[in-house]
């Protein structure tokens, strides 16, 4: 079975051919750079206007790739959302039509679940696994439980760990995006430099042992920076890059530790520690979250680094387990600009191949 993923929820325009086999068959990412570096963010409009003119060539390269043709095929799966809607609708659009001019099942993939599943493509992992999510745009504590069942422990009150990053970077005059650059500035940095808070570390009462909260840290960095004056030096920036690491490495071990302990407690039997998502391609926090797992003899599993930002292939995988269960989308189904991983699969989905004399959608 071959599935095409299409990914177009924020500022990559991502197309990818997966079977299931575990084969990434071919996949192509594009990252609106140019586009929005002298915002120093992504601006919708612009990522949406991007999505529109490069998903086309995209995609045929990538079937060109793999030497296939859209006929050949088995489903198409696209992020519905979260994400911008704009670029989001644009994907959804391109999946629906191919979906119906090539008569193939459509796949309406939650992007939060593409990075939750994506770790199962590159890995052999099984069922439940504690995952650390940590993107851009979010941040939570999930026990993964099967490709539709997802616990979410716990999630950010404010900005999620890529947006710190992001926010912090552009404070300290780094390009966008800001993660990367924080951490390689941050390698010739000392991080004991500056105590920055360790956002509600310690806290494991009134249901906030596994949430998590940013914003006082980015404050605390904007503080520092104004504290050091009007021209920071590069050991100033580098300094204050591997404390800022330091800081959210520190927060994030305390909120697993939690979640780790609850899962012990209530005899969730792990397979795995997980993490995934842009910032879980940061080597730091990996080394960090290692050690974590051996405390709790887990193996810790992370995807290859080119596979933690947003990527088509995870996409397409999410579509592979979704056409393994044999749950598929009708056309009418509706982006969602929000869609918690809780609330993954609304009762929309439908069988594949519906029974009608032709073994054409119903609804096509
Ligand atoms: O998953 P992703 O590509 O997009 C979202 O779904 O949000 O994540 C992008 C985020 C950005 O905030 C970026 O700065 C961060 O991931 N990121 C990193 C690293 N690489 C990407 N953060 C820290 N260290 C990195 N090496
Ligand atoms: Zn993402």
């Amino acid at each position: 079975m071959i599935i095409l993923g299409i990914e177009t929820s924020c500022d990559e325009t991502a197309v990818a051919l997966v079977d299931n086999n575990r084969n990434l068959l071919a996949h192509r990412v594009f990252t609106q750079l140019e586009e929005h570096e002298a915002f120093g963010g992504v601006v919708p409009e612009v990522a949406a206007r991007a999505h529109l003119q490069l998903l086309e060539p995209l995609l045929k390269q990538t079937l060109k790739d793999a030497n296939l043709t859209l006929k050949e095929i088995d489903g198409v799966a696209v992020t519905c959302g979260p994400g911008l809607i704009g670029g989001v609708m644009v994907g959804v659009m391109m999946a629906k039509s191919i979906a119906v001019v090539h008569d193939k099942p459509f796949l309406a993939i939650n992007h939060l679940a593409g990075h939750a599943l994506m770790p199962r493509l590159t890995h052999d992992l099984k069922f439940p696994y504690l995952l650390l999510l940590v993107s851009g745009g979010h941040c939570q504590i999930v026990i993964v439980k099967s490709p539709v069942d997802f616990e979410v422990l716990g999630s950010t009150q404010d900005d999620a760990v890529g947006e710190c990053f992001d926010k912090c970077a552009k404070m300290m005059g780094l390009p966008y995006p800001g993660g990367p650059h924080v951490e390689k500035v941050a390698l010739t940095g000392d991080a004991k430099r500056f105590p920055l808070p360790r956002p509600l570390k310690g806290r494991t009462k009134d249901g906030m042992a596994c949430q998590f909260s940013f914003s006082g840290l980015k404050s605390a960095v904007r503080r520092q920076i104004e504290k050091l004056g009007e021209s920071l030096s590069e050991k100033d920036i580098a300094d204050l890059c591997a404390s800022l690491q330091l800081a959210v490495a520190d927060t994030l071990k305390d909120r697993l530790t939690n979640a780790l302990e609850f899962c012990a407690n209530s005899s969730q039997k792990l397979t795995a520690l997980v993490v995934s998502g842009g910032v879980a391609a940061n080597q730091f926090l990996r080394d960090n979250l290692e050690e974590l797992a051996k405390d709790f003899e887990l193996p810790f599993v992370a995807p290859p680094l080119n596979l933690c930002t947003d990527n088509g292939a995870m996409i397409a995988w999410a579509g592979v387990e979704k056409m393994l269960l044999k749950a598929v989308d009708d056309l009418d189904f509706k982006p969602r600009p929000r869609w918690p991983l809780d609330d993954i699969y609304p009762s929309s989905f439908k069988l594949w191949p519906f029974k009608t004399a032709t073994n054409r959608c119903p609804h096509v």
